[in-house]
């Protein structure tokens, strides 16, 4: 990738504070990882953290797997080069201490959602950055699907449909956002940057 939608990114994060980004990954690559989510061992979703973490599927009916920092699969590993790149990039131009990413793959079957939430736990402050990259190709309005972002004060600001590449990024504390049902199988890739622990983790 140019770092040219580095910069982009950037810039909207400290502005505004979101961007939605097509092409943000090249098709062959969007293939790879579509064929790695499809083969990924998913688990049912849960909301919240830790302890208090709760399978809920009428607020959150995806299944996730996470990808490893130490995966040997080419194309996760051609992922978490980008996402290194963008996270040093982010560091460079916000000074933002992002000192880690973690990412896991969601599969949302149909008629699956994902009720308005943040991403951030009210009990770890460490997400900074989001950022959910999308693997269905030949989608359509008429599927669904539509990830929907939040303004603080609660204004609609973008209704975002799923297109293979496309990528989506925001301050993890200030946008409320949702998923909605889609009649097709939704694939995506949701991604975290974070920074140093502030309140700290509860030790449980
Ligand atoms: C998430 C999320 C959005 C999407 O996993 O926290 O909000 O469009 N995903 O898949
Ligand atoms: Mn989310």
């Amino acid at each position: 990738m140019d770092p040219q939608p580095h910069a982009r990114i950037a810039d909207a994060l400290a502005g505004c504070g979101w961007l939605v980004l097509d092409d943000f990954l090249p098709d062959a690559h969007c293939r790879e990882l579509r064929t790695c989510a499809e083969q990924a061992a998913l688990v049912p979703a849960r909301v919240g953290s830790g302890v208090h973490a709760l399978h809920q599927p009428s607020l959150r009916g995806d299944r996730t797997a996470w990808i490893e920092d130490s995966s040997v699969i080419s194309g996760e590993r051609a992922l978490r080069a980008v996402l290194e790149v963008l996270r040093a990039v982010l560091n460079e131009n916000l000074y933002a201490g992002l000192e880690d990413v973690e990412c896991h793959y969601a599969h949302y079957p149909p008629g699956a959602r994902y009720g308005r939430h943040l991403d951030r736990f009210r009990d770890d402050d460490r997400r900074a950055v989001s950022c959910v990259i999308y693997l269905n190709r030949d989608w359509s309005e008429a599927h669904g699907g539509h990830l929907r972002l939040y303004s603080e004060a609660d204004e609609l600001l973008a209704q975002v449909l799923p297109h293979a590449g496309r990528a989506v990024f925001f301050l993890s504390d200030r946008f409320p956002h949702e998923v909605m049902p889609a009649t097709r199988d939704r694939y995506s890739i949701a991604v975290w940057f974070l920074r140093r622990a502030i309140t700290g983790r509860p030790i449980v």
